[in-house]
């Protein structure tokens, strides 16, 4: 298909009803296709947006486009459920067809208002000459799902450029405040804004949210802020991050920083730490998280990145998203854990030890495995006989160090970006990984959620083998994940 402007952006209502059955066929008989997490029904999704709780469950929306496997004229589709694992898909929420969001219903946020689901996010609108305006819309969900009352809530003040977007609601001593990501005018640089309000109608703006002494490249977006207690968390995703102020692989990195608190008055982020990467892995953005009712934080990212292709794009669809995470802070660390229902997924289970091999292995499983201090070995996931193909997990826990290397694993992904990322550990320390796999995901936590590494792989769905080398000496467990997506 050769995507035009004008085919990206033809309104859902012009495509024959034909072309969205195929594309649904295609995307659910595809061998990449994940079964426990949330993926494509068709098209390409992107960002997880309004991610909260609602009505007794848990909510979350993310950005479709659903006629192929580029971002074209974006929608939100709706998911809910009771535990974080087990999600209902409930169709398109939010469709792009008001004069604010005409070119895009883009990334935002959600929260409980009453006995409704107040919804924030940029309505992406192009004028005759093509030219951006950004405006901020909020709507209200009801019970049954129905996303009403779009209205315009504030537009980018001069000194903001178009690029202005994805607002995260928050309310806090009685206000209602708003992060949204922006580029000024002057410096063209990247920033989060602060807007404040009493009644969700009048909004005004505070200014920029001072948490780094360093320049966020040319943009930020989708910023997002956590609280703990006694600490918050701002994950957000800076675009042309000079790699002196952070290194990060990826073509743009979804940054964190941990702080003691919010000055909203100053917007100021109080005692900001250092930035770092949320996942130290290949594909990780858009990540979005929110305080629960239950005390916990969750947070879900985007598996996959902004201008790039993935090799399904060949079969019309693309991307997927995280498993939800658990977040806390302990020692001052960020960590990351599987929530509990992750475990009502395993069906079978078998012991791991010294020189395991596995064959016929189906793409859907768990590996908990313990690595005694000072070994080297390479674990292959998506093995064939002679092990010229894998994807290779390679660990030293002599020198502290943990590759995952898909350069022999199939079909090529942003090989310009480097085939492999490392993480360095303590030295001469045992070392244990949690591995998801899920057809052409995985997902790797390293030492109870201290690191967690996401990427694709695209390998030849004929190559399913899992070896252990020889000298390994691992302990652990292999356990079969049931198919409910
Ligand atoms: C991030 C992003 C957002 C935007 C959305 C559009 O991936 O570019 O800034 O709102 O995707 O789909």
């Amino acid at each position: 298909m050769n995507w035009t402007t004008e085919k990206r952006y033809l309104p859902y209502d012009k495509w024959p009803k034909e072309v969205l059955k195929q594309l649904q066929k295609q995307a659910a008989r595809s061998k990449y296709q994940m079964h426990y997490h949330l993926h494509p029904i068709s098209g390409l999704i992107n960002d997880p947006n309004g991610f909260s709780y609602f009505n007794g469950k848990y909510h979350l929306f993310c950005q479709s486009y659903p006629f192929g496997p580029v971002h074209g004229l974006k929608s939100w589709v709706h998911f809910k459920s009771k535990d974080l694992v087990h999600w209902k898909y409930l169709g398109l929420a939010i469709k792009p067809d008001t004069m604010a969001d005409s070119h895009g219903a883009y990334s935002g946020s959600a929260k409980t208002i009453g006995n409704k689901l107040f919804i924030m996010y940029t309505g992406n609108h192009r004028d005759k000459n093509w030219k951006r305006v950004p405006y901020q819309i909020g709507a209200w969900m009801d019970k049954n799902g129905t996303v009403q009352d779009k209205h315009i809530l504030f537009k980018n003040p001069s000194h903001i450029t178009e690029h202005f977007r994805d607002p995260q609601i928050l309310k806090e001593n009685g206000h209602y405040y708003a992060l949204v990501g922006a580029q000024d005018s002057v410096n063209k640089h990247g920033h989060i804004d602060l807007w404040q309000s009493d009644d969700l109608k009048d909004w005004h703006e505070l200014g920029f949210l001072k948490f780094s002494k360093h320049n966020m490249g040319y943009m930020i977006e989708c910023p997002n802020l956590v609280k703990f207690n006694g600490k918050v968390i701002l994950i957000f995703c800076p675009q042309g991050l000079d790699k002196k102020v952070a290194e990060y692989d990826n073509i743009y990195p979804n940054m964190y920083v941990i702080g003691d608190k919010i000055d909203w008055e100053n917007h100021k982020i109080i005692n900001s730490g250092k930035l770092k990467n949320l996942d130290d892995e290949f594909d990780v953005y858009a990540s979005q998280a929110f305080n629960a009712p239950d005390g916990k934080v969750y947070e879900i990212s985007w598996v996959g990145l902004p201008d790039t292709t993935y090799p399904t794009d060949s079969e019309n669809w693309a991307n997927c998203l995280s498993q939800v995470k658990e977040l806390t802070i302990e020692n001052g660390k960020l960590m990351q854990r599987p929530v509990p229902a992750m475990k009502s997924l395993h069906y079978d289970e078998e012991k791991i030890s010294r020189d395991f091999v596995k064959n016929n292995v189906s793409g859907q499983y768990e590996l908990k495995i313990t690595i005694p201090a000072n070994k080297q070995g390479t674990l292959h996931l998506a093995a064939n006989e002679d092990l010229s193909q894998s994807l290779q997990i390679i660990f030293d826990t002599e020198n502290g160090s943990l590759t995952l290397d898909r350069s022999k694993a199939g079909k090529p992904v942003s090989v310009k970006y480097g085939q492999s990322r490392i993480i360095k550990f303590a030295e001469k320390k045992e070392l244990k990984l949690d591995i998801f796999v899920d057809h052409s995901l995985i997902e790797i936590f390293a030492n109870d959620g201290e690191h967690v590494m996401t990427g694709r792989y695209f390998s030849n769905p004929e190559d399913q083998k899992i070896v252990l080398d020889k000298n390994s000496e691992c302990q652990g467990k292999f356990l079969k994940i049931k198919s409910i997506l």
